[in-house]
């Protein structure tokens, strides 16, 4: 069926405007939520030179002394693998080769060196009395550098975009 010019126009704008809306509205509520750590996720990824990298964006109650607790289970078994609260230590074999930093504005980053997952791995992350998981499958660890080339090209693809619904936009009127 052949459309009239208006009519592939205003089904191009619908287009347009669908693709605007996807793209912009993570953006949006990101900013929305600034406030609301429950809308940040846990991440974990793999980084060039084989590190795990695992993201814990839960905030620092005030009031509290800050503790962290890194951790992870396979099956039943939960092994600390680095932690700063008192009295508690973490598994042997992940005493020196594993490192945490505390980001910007809020959350702790682990970092283990040379690290590959052998199994299905639920990652736990506890910071005062928040407590944040996520499960792990096997072959699905994502690269650091596309995570963070996704989160780049945002900006990127909305100033690709934006002129192109405008234009369709004066096509159709
Ligand atoms: C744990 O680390 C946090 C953040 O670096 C720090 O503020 C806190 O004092 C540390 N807690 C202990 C018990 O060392
Ligand atoms: C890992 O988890 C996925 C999804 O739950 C499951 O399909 C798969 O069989 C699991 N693999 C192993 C090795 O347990």
């Amino acid at each position: 069926m052949r459309l009239l010019k208006g009519q592939r126009a205003a089904v191009n704008l619908l287009v347009w405007n669908v693709a605007l809306a996807v793209l912009i509205s993570p953006v949006l509520c990101d900013d929305d939520d600034d406030d609301d750590d429950s809308e940040d996720i846990m991440t974990v990824c793999q980084e060039e030179d084989k590190d795990l990298r695992v993201t814990c964006p839960l905030r620092a109650k005030p009031n509290y002394h800050t503790e962290y607790e890194f951790s992870m289970s396979k099956g039943s078994k939960e092994i600390i693998i680095n932690t700063n609260v008192s009295g508690t230590m973490p598994e042997p074999k992940f005493r020196h080769n594993t490192r945490v930093e505390q980001l910007e504005p809020y959350g702790f980053r682990l970092t283990m060196m040379r690290f590959t997952l052998t199994e299905n791995t639920t990652f736990m992350c506890k910071v005062t009395k928040a407590e944040m998981r996520l499960f792990v499958e096997l072959d699905s660890v994502q690269a650091c550098s596309a995570i963070s080339l996704f989160l780049q090209s945002y900006p990127w693809l909305l100033t690709l975009l934006l002129p192109f619904g405008i234009i369709q936009l004066m096509e159709a009127l």
